[in-house]
Formats: C-alpha cells, sequence, structure tokens
C-alpha cells in the first residue's frame, strides 16, 4: 500500500551545525533554511538523488518536536514519510489494523502542501510514521520535469538495445547537475 519513501526527518538543536556536517562531512547539497511556522520548525533539506533528509529544528515556543529533543538532546530521527496515493484509503486500511493516527486524525497539509498523517511510534516499531498523499508519478527529490522513470530522452539511450528508440522512457539517467525541465523537452 505504502510507495516510496518520501523523506526522513531527522530533529536537531542546532540546525547550522547539522547543515555543515551535511554539507562538509558527507557532501551532500543542503537547502536554504525555511521557517515554518505553522508547523514550529525550521527546515534544511538534504536532497539526495532518491529521497529527501528533512534537518528540523525548533521555531518558537511549544514546538512540536521540543519535547522529542528533551528526551534526545544531541538530535534524533524523528519520523519517516511514506508516500500513498490516497490518504483516506490508506488511513482506513492503517487504523483497521489497530494503529493510531496522533492528533485529531484529520489529514492536513504537511511541509510540501500534500495532505499529510501521523502513526504512533508506539504502533509502528518504536518510530513515528507520517503518510504524505503523492501523485502517482511525482518521486520527491527530483527537480519537475526530471522525474524517475517518466523522462523522455531520446538522445541518451540508456543500453544499446534502445539506441534509436524514440519516446523511451529510460529511467534514472538523469544528470541532475546539468539538465533543466526544459533540456527534457528537446526533442519531443
Ligand atoms: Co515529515
Amino acid at each position: 500500500m505504502i510507495g516510496n519513501l518520501n523523506h526522513v526527518a531527522i530533529a536537531v538543536p542546532d540546525l547550522e551545525t547539522a547543515i555543515l556536517q551535511y554539507q562538509d562531512v558527507f557532501g551532500t547539497f543542503v537547502t536554504v533554511p525555511q521557517d515554518l511556522p505553522a508547523h514550529g520548525v525550521r527546515v534544511a533539506l538534504v536532497k539526495l538523488p532518491n529521497t529527501t533528509i528533512e534537518l528540523i529544528t525548533p521555531l518558537g515556543k511549544g514546538s512540536p518536536i521540543q519535547g522529542f529533543l528533551k528526551k534526545n538532546p544531541q538530535g534524533g530521527l524523528h519520523h519517516l514519510c511514506y508516500e500513498v496515493t490516497d490518504i483516506k484509503a490508506a488511513q482506513k486500511q492503517l487504523t483497521a489494523a489497530g494503529l493510531h493516527v496522533t492528533g485529531d486524525g484529520q489529514p492536513k497539509p504537511g511541509y510540501h502542501g500534500n495532505p499529510v498523517l501521523f502513526f504512533h511510534p508506539k504502533d509502528c516499531l518504536g518510530v513515528l510514521i507520517e503518510i504524505e498523499e503523492v501523485p502517482l508519478p511525482k518521486i520527491q527529490g527530483c527537480p519537475e520535469g526530471e522525474r524517475v522513470g517518466v523522462i523522455h530522452h531520446p538522445h541518451k539511450p540508456s543500453s544499446d538495445s534502445l539506441e534509436g528508440v524514440e519516446g523511451v522512457d529510460v529511467g534514472i539517467e538523469v544528470d541532475f547537475k546539468h539538465k533543466t525541465p526544459k533540456d527534457n523537452k528537446e526533442g519531443e
């Protein structure tokens, strides 16, 4: 029922230190931090080819991650987010299986604007689980037009057998640094 891993959220006491670790030690691209007052967090995204890591730190008083950081002062894995295509159907199935939704049980817009729900860690092997409704072809971490599996790229076939075949979806042969959505329209 669940689809891709959309993101992993790590709660940190100091966002700047966390960003430096990911940039300089792990050598990843990290976005400029953003305040999300509606969620009580400040967030920077670590963009990996196949998923996103969210570095989150409390914003303002009464942040929902304040208690977590009290228990985990050095920071820690806060939640995993899985994609679903129909959040209401997923909620029904998971609650029928005995999982408990946190809060009032109503899907709310998450960081990315899509409806999300959280399931209590006590029912999920000790890990808070978020589900996010994502339209099917969208895959997190890829800019619009560079989505894995739906890329029209006739100039660079992924194997000899595809050579010269127009309009074949060639999967993950994407150069994230040098391609723009416009480039992918070439030759269409
Ligand atoms: Co999340």
